[in-house]
């Protein structure tokens, strides 16, 4: 692998991800590692971080300087840049000129990693100290109008290293770099795919299982679909999954579950139809945090229900059920502080297992970002609504009804949010929002004139919004022709709406659900 090495921040992850976008395989190691831990990984590059520090600072990150010496090629960027300067002899200083955001960069010689590149460009840059020299034996590459070294690199040490951030959209060139190094300074050949990733894991997972019995919990969601997806190329038969239909799903999400996605998978599903136990356990409930509380409780009952059956029925039958799959993605493993040692962790109370009963976990997902879990569905033939599927709270419809839930008031909703995809996506909205809850607001009502008499109906708030991660969010500037259709169409199909509103609220202060 290529080793991504964190020295705090965000970037790490976004670095791992560019490097698999170029087709070559990656990993986040924290910066405490070991020269020797790196041996061990036999990594074909490796990857110095930006952070958020200041190579003065006491306490600040630090890198093990034997790794320099192991001839592996090293690319720095940002922090990682100015620590691959102090520890190779360079000089970095506190000029006191800060470069934030776009910054125009200067080639003067473009060396391997600017190879084929225009003299000037626009870079991300995000720094308060500056290289002021090079390390002895490294040409200096390019510069700005405050950082005389911007870039440095030694084809003979096979050390490079940028100030600017490469693997931020808004530097013109980033990918090339990135890509330059990988493939001209590392000498690394671009292999990687979701194909090879698919043949990877359905061997893993045939190792693991053997032919004991496998069962999983399908949301609808990607992950689980595809986590599921993939165990049943390796295993067949040996898996059942479980979908629960809570009754606050989406119109149309139990038929692409149970018609589309199996009919894509040949997987055995079992369906346990729950909503009239949701709907009791939430009758008089408008509090949304017990809500979600009733919602969660009722899912583990019925899910664990369900195992028990198939757990008793595999034992008559003499081949028990060992495994559970979990769609664990590689960003939960690095944020759970599993991005060093990434070991398989076998025991595991998960979903609301019940005490005495433990899977072993299988979790084919574990190495993957979700842009590469969506590659691989599909790759695996899933349909095309599930493998695109905007994120949707596990509660369901249960929290976008501000007031109580009722069948009656899930059946409007889930009508008037029909609406609302059917014509975001006959837009082409579809990759531009992020999502957009459609919420019922169930205790307000207001005046209207519908026909030749006094309406008295609830309003719709539509909430389309832009995010990267769902931590902040803008409203999306939706056209407003298709508003207008929007409103259209939900005043007149959906009986007892009267009124649709639209949230211009970012995040924060915001949240997206309004629940
Ligand atoms: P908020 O409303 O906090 O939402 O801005 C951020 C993201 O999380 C989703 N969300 C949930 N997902 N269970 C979930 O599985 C929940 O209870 C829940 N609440 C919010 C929301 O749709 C958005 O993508």
């Amino acid at each position: 692998p290529v080793l991504v090495v964190d020295f705090g921040a965000q970037y790490a992850q976004l670095i791992a991800r560019r490097v698999r976008e170029a087709n070559v395989y990656s990993e986040i190691v924290h910066h405490n590692i070991t020269a020797a831990e790196v041996q061990a990984k036999n990594p074909a590059a490796i990857i110095l971080s930006g952070g958020p520090s200041s190579v003065y600072e006491t306490g600040s990150p630090q890198l093990d300087p034997e790794l320099l010496e192991l001839g592996i090629p090293v690319l720095g960027i940002c922090y990682g840049f100015q620590v691959l300067a102090q520890t190779l002899g360079g000089r970095v200083d506190r000029t006191g000129k800060r470069e934030y955001g776009a910054t125009e960069l200067k080639l003067n010689d473009s060396g391997v990693l600017l190879a084929d590149q225009p003299s000037l460009q626009v870079c991300w840059m995000s720094h308060g100290d500056q290289v002021m020299e090079a390390p002895e034996g490294f040409k200096v590459l390019a510069s700005t109008d405050t950082t005389p070294v911007a870039a440095f690199e030694s084809q003979e040490k096979r050390i490079y290293g940028v100030q600017w951030h490469p693997e931020v959209k808004h530097s013109q060139q980033g990918q090339r770099v990135l890509e330059n190094f990988l493939y001209r300074g590392a000498g690394i050949e671009p292999t990687w795919n979701s194909g090879n990733v698919i043949a990877e894991q359905v061997e893993k997972i045939r190792a693991q299982v053997g032919d004991a019995r496998v069962i999983c919990g399908l949301s609808g969601g990607v992950d689980s679909a595809v986590a599921a997806a993939l165990v049943h190329r390796a295993v067949g038969d040996q898996l059942t999954a479980v979908f629960v239909d809570h009754g606050l799903l989406r119109q149309g999400e139990r038929e692409q579950v149970e018609r589309d996605y199996v009919a894509a998978t040949g997987i055995r599903l079992t369906t346990v139809d729950a909503e009239e136990k949701f709907l009791t356990a939430l009758a008089g409930v408008s509090d949304p945090e017990t809500k979600r509380k009733i919602i969660g409780r009722e899912f583990i009952r019925t899910f664990e229900q369900a195992e028990r059956e198939l757990v008793a029925e595999a034992q008559a039958d003499n081949r028990p059920i060992k495994f559970l799959v979990q769609g664990t993605l590689y960003p939960d493993v690095v944020e759970s502080g599993g991005g060093v040692t990434a070991g398989i962790k076998s025991h595991h109370n998960v979903g609301g297992l019940p005490e005495d009963l433990q899977f072993e976990l299988v979790e084919p997902l574990r190495t993957l970002f979700k842009d590469e879990v969506r590659a691989i569905g599909a790759e695996l033939g899933l349909p095309h609504e599930i493998v695109q599927r905007q994120p949707f709270p596990g509660p369901g419809l249960g929290i976008r009804i501000v007031g109580e839930v009722t069948k009656e008031r899930l059946e409007l909703l889930r009508a008037a949010d029909a609406i609302v995809r059917e014509e975001l996506s006959a837009a082409g909205q579809d990759a531009e929002i992020w999502q957009c809850p459609v919420v019922l607001l169930a205790d307000v009502r207001s005046v209207g004139v519908q026909g030749d008499g006094r309406s008295y109906g609830h309003p719709i708030v539509l909430r389309p919004v832009s995010s990267e991660d769902a931590m902040t969010a803008d409203w999306s500037r939706l056209p407003y022709d298709l508003l207008a259709r929007i409103s259209n169409r939900i005043t007149n199909e959906v009986s007892d709406v009267n009124r649709v509103v639209l949230d211009i609220t970012s995040k924060p202060p915001g949240t997206i659900e309004w629940e």
